[in-house]
């Protein structure tokens, strides 16, 4: 059990929709790891599950009315805006979103809301339709802006036999949510402070390595071995890293998607130029290894085209290329201290992926199958399983790669200062 959380004061809201009573869960996660909760449920909420239960769990009271006089007097809303680390709202419904966004203090939950400086992270949960709607991405936009850390939500079936975006972000990724929200403040240093909320994010004045895309080795002046990665995943995982506040170095093979914002980006096209640009781009805390690196080069490259002559074509020869990721994990100094591989594998995928994290020496292999049926290469969306050094799997459920970017992103900060 990991007490990362240890003594740090949540208050939990939980708003009102049939995802609430996995809120319930995530009381239980939060305390296995230490922290304290302080259930608030609003009017909504308790249609699904009760405040006893809710207390029960906590093992603190839960908050329900505005306007309980002796609530007032014993902890009063502006105390319980104060008297916490942070906020975390779940299941965020389309209702209490929108009193957030437009400052509305119409309940207890939305006046804490309102009175508070403290950092925020809000699970969203609700029909895809709704959340797809312009009023929801407008008011979500607004609370991006305002600081508010969103988590989820998942995509998947939901409770009105629809699919898509929507379902609450499990319980567990919640917790690493918090988890990682918190670190940012901690090293957001004293700024966090006097604005009340992380301006930089978890991965504030870390710098992060990410290799995306795939690479080109010629074998004359115009022709190239290469393979189908898109970069993708790998500048998803840039982009969320530039949002966490990290300073981010992308080194990109050849691709036809645009730079992420707010990254530097170096555009190589052989993996022996990928290697050079890596090593050229340390120190870094965390290195993600996203890229799908041609593992092998054409021995000698024509200096200009080769042509037919009628004969019988020359057999292509190939020599191997370096290993990025294994000569990176392997180093005995300036070796960053998270280094994440990932493995593309078309069958076993698990078991190579375990023996390819012992191979690599890396402290975290992200594995998905890229066989054709699954169009994850270039495609937009992953199943990826996490593969720990200890042969631990975690598998998460299918999610659109922008998706995948920030919640990896959000387990980089939790293992970082764990
Ligand atoms: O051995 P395999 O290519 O399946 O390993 C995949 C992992 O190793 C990915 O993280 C990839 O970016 C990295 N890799 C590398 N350099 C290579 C080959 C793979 O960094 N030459």
């Amino acid at each position: 059990m990991t007490r990362t959380l240890q003594n740090r004061r949540i208050l939990l809201v939980i708003g009102g929709g049939i995802a609430a009573y996995k809120a319930l869960d995530l009381i239980r996660r939060l305390r296995e790891r230490g922290a304290r909760v302080r259930p608030l449920l609003t009017k909504g909420a308790q249609e699904f599950v009760t405040p006893l239960a809710a207390a029960a769990l906590a093992g603190e009271r839960a908050h329900t009315d505005l306007f309980d006089r002796a609530e007032e007097a014993d902890v009063g809303h502006i105390k319980l805006a104060r008297d916490a680390d942070a906020i975390v709202v779940a299941p965020a419904t389309a209702s209490l979103m929108a009193r957030m966004a437009t400052g509305a203090a119409s309940d207890l939950a939305a006046t804490v809301l309102l009175a508070t400086t403290l950092p925020i992270l809000i699970a969203p949960a609700m029909n895809v339709r709704m959340w797809q709607h312009p009023a929801t991405r407008r008011n979500l936009a607004t609370l991006t802006g305002d600081g508010v850390h969103v988590i989820g939500p998942n995509e998947g079936a939901m409770a009105e036999a629809e699919f898509g975006p929507g379902r609450l972000a499990e319980p567990t990724e919640i917790a690493d949510a918090v988890e990682a929200m918190l670190a940012g403040m901690e090293t957001a240093s004293g700024l966090g402070f006097l604005a009340g909320r992380a301006p930089a994010g978890p991965l504030a004045g870390r710098r992060v390595l990410v290799t995306s895309g795939p690479t080109h080795e010629p074998l004359d002046p115009v022709r190239y071995l290469a393979n189908r990665s898109s970069g993708r995943q790998g500048h998803a995982i840039a982009a969320a890293a530039a949002a966490a506040g990290a300073d981010v170095t992308l080194v990109s093979g050849p691709v036809s998607i645009p730079d992420p914002a707010g990254v530097r980006v170096v555009h190589v096209e052989t993996a022996r130029a990928m290697l050079a640009a890596v090593e050229e781009a340390l120190p870094a805390d965390i290195a993600v290894f996203t890229a799908a690196v041609g593992d092998w080069r054409p021995a000698a490259v024509g200096a200009s085209k080769i042509k037919k002559d009628g004969s019988e074509p020359a057999p292509l020869r190939l020599v191997e290329n370096p290993d990025i990721l294994a000569t990176i994990a392997g180093r005995s100094s300036g070796r960053p201290t998270l280094v994440v591989g990932f493995a593309a594998e078309t069958d076993d995928v698990l078991a190579n992926a375990r023996k390819k994290i012992a191979r690599k020496g890396c402290d975290l292999l992200v594995a998905n199958d890229v066989s054709a049926a699954g169009g994850v290469m270039g495609g937009r969306d992953n199943t990826v399983h996490l593969v720990g050094r200890d042969g631990s799997v975690e598998t998460w459920p299918t999610l659109d790669k922008d998706e995948v970017g920030r919640r990896l992103v959000a387990r980089f900060a939790a293992l970082l200062t764990a």
